[in-house]
């Protein structure tokens, strides 16, 4: 039952300490790595998030990534009531989830075959079973400070979570498994016999950083060469930076892609996709197995539809005019208070690095001053503006962010700053 009188976050965190590990159900959300406790979500109204305190703040987080048209779009409520209206899930097959796939194929450059599934991590686990499967290899290689997920062999050196809370890789991972995965810098272009190269394109889960001129192609050449995958992950960059994510703004098809958040719009939707001849290896169609109750559920497809629907040419432009006008501020906001810091940015996606250099990799991620980036977000959280509680994580704008709420932001980051 739940209780009449509505607790407050401090109460909330209390209880949730007893039933919940951490009191979260997932690490970055209880806030520790800027040292307070974490605020309890009443409701999400565009932009802004209400927290149970009755606070409201300017949202740059975004349920980290999904909710690019804003907290409970009307037009994503609406397909999700009416799909709920109509059964909540069948594991059968429905029309919406066809038309999903088609317009990841539609929109995504690799893209040929779909399979739904509901998170990033179920993909990206699915995606190395298939990548294994079809080359006969079992070693992959990934990059330092990529996340993919909570998949066991991907958790050595992963950004995100594992890097706001200091973790090398989990225990409870086999060393079989993790002496199936080879970890590269971001910038080098991993050598041997592997059966896939696994990248985040524009990897933000040490933050935002960019790739350097010609690696992507570097790296498709030498998946070419030496007859591995090619896998992009671009469960944050997908429909996010363009309509078909990085590999069509970088020109670089894989023969992967990993997707999930933009695509459900909010709920649990994610997918692999890629080339016909690989997903057709994908059961039934094929022998390698993957499957899923909620597969292709139709609350998800219907969020992700009506998302994806938003995001056409001028939407994509709007988000770019955002985000750069958002980075140029608060550059100039630092500048001003003579605080270094790197803004890395691309369309829809934005970090503030604490540091005096550019941020390459994860070496200099891992340098940047983490208890600046803390006293940062804190100071942002005390004038209204939500950020992600970590230096390893990128901010999303989206198609509810207006310039008032840009020029607010601006202002809290001038004190903030200052202070
Ligand atoms: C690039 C990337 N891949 C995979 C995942 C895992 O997705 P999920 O949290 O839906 O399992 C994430 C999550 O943030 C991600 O950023």
């Amino acid at each position: 039952m739940g209780s009449a009188v509505h607790l407050s976050s401090a109460e909330l965190y209390e209880r949730a300490l007893e039933l919940l590990p951490g009191g979260v159900n997932s690490p970055v959300r209880a806030m520790r790595s800027i040292g307070r406790d974490p605020i309890f979500v009443a409701r999400g109204e565009g932009p802004d998030l209400v927290d149970v305190d009755g606070n409201r703040y300017v949202d740059w987080m975004m349920s980290w990534g999904p909710l690019i048209a804003g907290h409970a779009h009307p037009e994503v409520i609406a397909a999700v009531t009416a799909a709920a209206a109509a059964g909540t899930s069948f594991g059968a097959p429905t029309e919406a989830e066809v038309d999903l796939a088609a317009e990841v194929v539609r929109r995504v450059p690799s893209a040929e075959m779909v399979r739904l599934v509901s998170s990033g991590t179920e993909a990206s686990m699915s995606a190395l079973r298939l990548a294994r499967a079809a080359t006969g290899r079992d070693r992959i290689a990934k990059f330092a400070g990529a996340y993919h997920g909570h998949v066991d062999g991907l958790l050595a050196d992963a950004g995100s979570g594992l890097a706001t809370q200091g973790i090398p890789a989990s225990p409870g991972v086999t060393a079989a498994q993790a002496a199936d995965t080879v970890v590269v810098p971001w910038g080098a272009v991993p050598d041997g016999e592997l059966a896939a190269i696994l990248c985040e394109p524009y990897p933000a889960n040490m933050g935002l950083v960019l790739p350097p001129e010609g690696f992507l192609v570097a790296l498709r050449e030498r998946a070419d060469e030496t007859g591995a995958l090619l896998i992009f992950d671009e469960v944050i960059s997908g429909c996010r930076v363009a309509p078909g994510g990085a590999q069509e703004r970088e020109a670089v098809t894989p023969d992967l892609s990993i997707l999930g958040k933009v695509i459900g719009g909010g709920l649990p939707a994610a997918a692999y996709a890629g080339r016909r001849d690989l997903m057709e290896r994908v059961a039934p169609a094929g022998d390698v197995y993957q499957a899923g109750t909620l597969s292709g559920n139709p609350l998800a497809t219907a969020a992700g539809l009506a998302t994806l629907k938003l995001l056409d040419e001028g939407a994509y432009a709007r988000l770019d005019r955002l985000t750069e006008t958002l980075a140029d501020g608060l550059r100039e906001a630092a500048a001003d208070a003579g605080v270094p810091v790197h803004v890395c940015h691309t369309t829809a996606l934005l970090t503030v690095f604490f540091s005096e250099e550019p941020v390459y990799d994860y070496e200099d991620a891992k340098a940047c001053d983490t208890e600046g980036y803390a006293a940062f977000c804190r100071a942002m959280l005390d004038r209204g503006v939500y950020l992600p509680p970590s230096q390893f994580e990128a901010w999303f704008p989206s198609l509810a962010h207006g310039d008032a709420h840009v020029e607010r932001t601006l202002e809290a980051a001038r004190e903030a700053f200052a202070s």
